[in-house]
């Protein structure tokens, strides 16, 4: 408890990142480590969602991102991908009342008309019943694929260019952003990895451009306040450049 403390008082509060994206990694070995099935860690890493969430809302922090589920995800074991669809539910059903109470809105990027039908009505339901909160924006990234996005904002310039409605010289990084499912959203100023992998796993890619990246070998179910509040002290101990020189930076 000193510990957490101590750490929180070290975060400069005026300097907290805007958009802070997380990739929740690590469910699985953390189960294994306790000698329980996958599932026991999904289940185990819905509480560091939820210590994260009030963490980062208590700091300040405008949007929040979590990796849920990508693409990718779908070739699990079915009997996997199942209980991570039905723990989606479960867990919007749950805590919608607290995300209410904390004024915590709930929305979602990736392709989410292609979850189960259950989990894509939770999950409609869980934002519309939150749109109205306004401290944080609470962000899953659910069934989500950078380059799936990346190849939906081509589609939808180049059927504008097709309607005759844009020009190919017109188009710039505005009027990409604009067309990218994270659209309204700040990019995220740091991007924290759990469980020691050192990738990005078709995350955000072209959000992250000039994100500061920590990667930390603690699995996402062991998660908790103190390892946030690390991240962001570290994060503000760094120089973000932007491709100029120090002395350029006032
Ligand atoms: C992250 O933990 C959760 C999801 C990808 C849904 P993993 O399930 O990937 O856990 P590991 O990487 O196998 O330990
Ligand atoms: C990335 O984790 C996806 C999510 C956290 C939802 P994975 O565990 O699926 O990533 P890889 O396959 O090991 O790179
Ligand atoms: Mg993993």
């Amino acid at each position: 408890m000193r510990l957490r403390m101590d750490l929180k008082s070290q975060i400069n509060l005026e300097k907290v990142p805007r958009h802070i994206a997380i990739i929740m990694d690590g469910n699985g070995r953390w189960a294994k480590q306790h000698g329980k099935p996958r599932v026991f860690g999904h289940r185990n890493g819905v509480k560091a969602v939820r210590e994260t969430t009030e963490a980062a809302a208590e700091l300040g922090i405008q949007h929040l991102t979590l990796y849920a589920f990508s693409t990718e995800n779908w070739n699990r074991p079915k009997l996997e991908v199942n209980a991570l669809m039905t723990l989606l539910v479960e867990t919007i059903q749950a805590e919608v009342n607290t995300l209410n109470k904390n004024d915590i809105r709930l929305t979602a990027i990736g392709d989410i008309a292609k979850l189960p039908e259950r989990s894509y009505r939770a999950l409609q339901d869980g934002m519309e019943k939150t749109r109205n909160n306004k401290r944080m924006n609470l962000i899953l990234a659910l069934n989500y694929s950078a380059k799936w996005e990346i190849l939906n904002a081509a589609r939808e310039l180049a059927a504008k260019v097709e309607a005759g409605q844009l020009k190919p010289a017109d188009i710039d990084e505005k009027k990409f952003i604009n067309a990218l499912s994270t659209k309204g959203i700040p990019d995220p100023e740091l991007l924290i990895r759990t469980s020691g992998e050192n990738r990005i796993s078709n995350f955000l890619l072209w959000q992250i451009a000039y994100a500061e990246l920590y990667f930390t070998p603690t699995l996402w179910p062991d998660f908790q306040k103190e390892h946030l509040y690390q991240a962001i002290i570290d994060y503000q101990h760094r120089e973000r450049r932007f491709g100029k020189i120090s002395e350029q930076l006032v």
